[in-house]
């Protein structure tokens, strides 16, 4: 079955906004004849940009870098990516399911999942950690992907969830792989490092409480190996990291731990606008 954007939550933060100011550029909108021009400052950063284009496809067309043209997600092009995503029969199944449950848009989209997988592949990773299960579908993405002989810690606060997710993980005949860890995620992380995993682990994804992500982060970094990755959802936070106007507890908690992740040595990092914005750090 083809997978359209309506089927799951709003992927892209600036999906339905294509004729608007492209996430990250804040300020005046300016028409031209046939173009646009966007002039704003990236918070934070103080840096002044100025986009002009034909085409509301097109976000950043700047001689400073090159005339590159830097293209934005329209629901039109959302579906085509859709069209180019391998879902395996049984994470669309609990895609499905899920869909008609409380908190159904926290699901990764199928495209991110696929990023999920890929990265996991391209690690050769064995040993995985999961913080923030809910029904499933990204674990179960991340496991399918292990070998055999691999590993997935998951951990979930919530019971209800998890009866979803480990139904799955058995109907995909990837229950050995799972190891599922009911409770608090940093109970679990600490327990981890106590029983003298650290630098045991290839692979990290944290989607969770957002306001913990510092605290997930700095026990990751202590259990995943040099050359490992950690994976963070939600560092665009549907656009509002980038807009001055919005101040709540959440919205600063996440601009604040990107700028640190962007500052911090110990990793490599890489913000990719998949889903509500993904940063990959990669220990050094
Ligand atoms: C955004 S959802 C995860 C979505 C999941 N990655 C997927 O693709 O389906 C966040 C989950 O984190 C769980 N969670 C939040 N805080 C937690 C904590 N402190 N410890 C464990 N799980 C937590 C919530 O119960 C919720 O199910």
């Amino acid at each position: 079955m083809k997978i359209s954007t309506s089927m799951f939550r709003s992927a892209y933060v600036v999906a339905s906004h294509s004729a608007l100011p492209p996430v990250g550029a804040v300020g005046k909108f300016l028409p031209f004849s046939k173009s646009v021009a966007v002039i704003g400052s990236v918070p934070g950063q103080g840096r002044c940009c100025c986009f002009r284009s034909s085409s509301p496809y097109v976000v950043l067309e700047d001689r400073s870098y090159g005339n590159k043209q830097v293209i934005s997600i329209t629901p039109q092009l959302y579906d085509y990516i859709l069209s180019n995503v391998r879902e395996p029969e049984i994470l669309r199944q609990l895609r499905e399911e899920t869909a008609s449950m409380r908190g159904s848009q926290m699901q990764v989209s199928p495209d991110q999942a696929q990023l999920l997988a890929m990265l996991v592949q391209i690690l050769g990773a064995e040993r995985c950690i999961e913080v923030g299960v809910y029904t499933g579908y990204s674990s179960l993405a991340i496991a399918l992907a292990l070998p055999e002989s691999g590993c997935l810690v998951a951990c979930e606060r919530d019971a209800k969830s998890l009866e979803v997710a480990k139904k799955y993980y058995e109907l995909a005949g990837v229950s050995r792989k799972v190891s599922v860890r009911h409770g608090l995620a940093l109970d679990t992380l600490h327990s981890l490092i106590l029983n003298g995993e650290t630098c045991s682990y290839d692979f990290a994804f944290v989607d969770a409480e957002k306001r913990m992500n510092e605290e997930y982060f700095e026990l990751l970094m202590q259990l995943v190996r040099v050359g490992g990755v950690i994976v963070i959802d939600n560092v665009l936070w549907h656009g509002k990291v980038a807009d001055p106007m919005v101040n709540d507890k959440k919205t600063i908690s996440i601009r604040n731990f990107n700028r640190r992740l962007m500052e911090d040595d110990r990793i490599s990092t890489s913000m990719v606008p998949i889903g509500d914005g993904i940063l990959i750090c990669r220990k050094r």
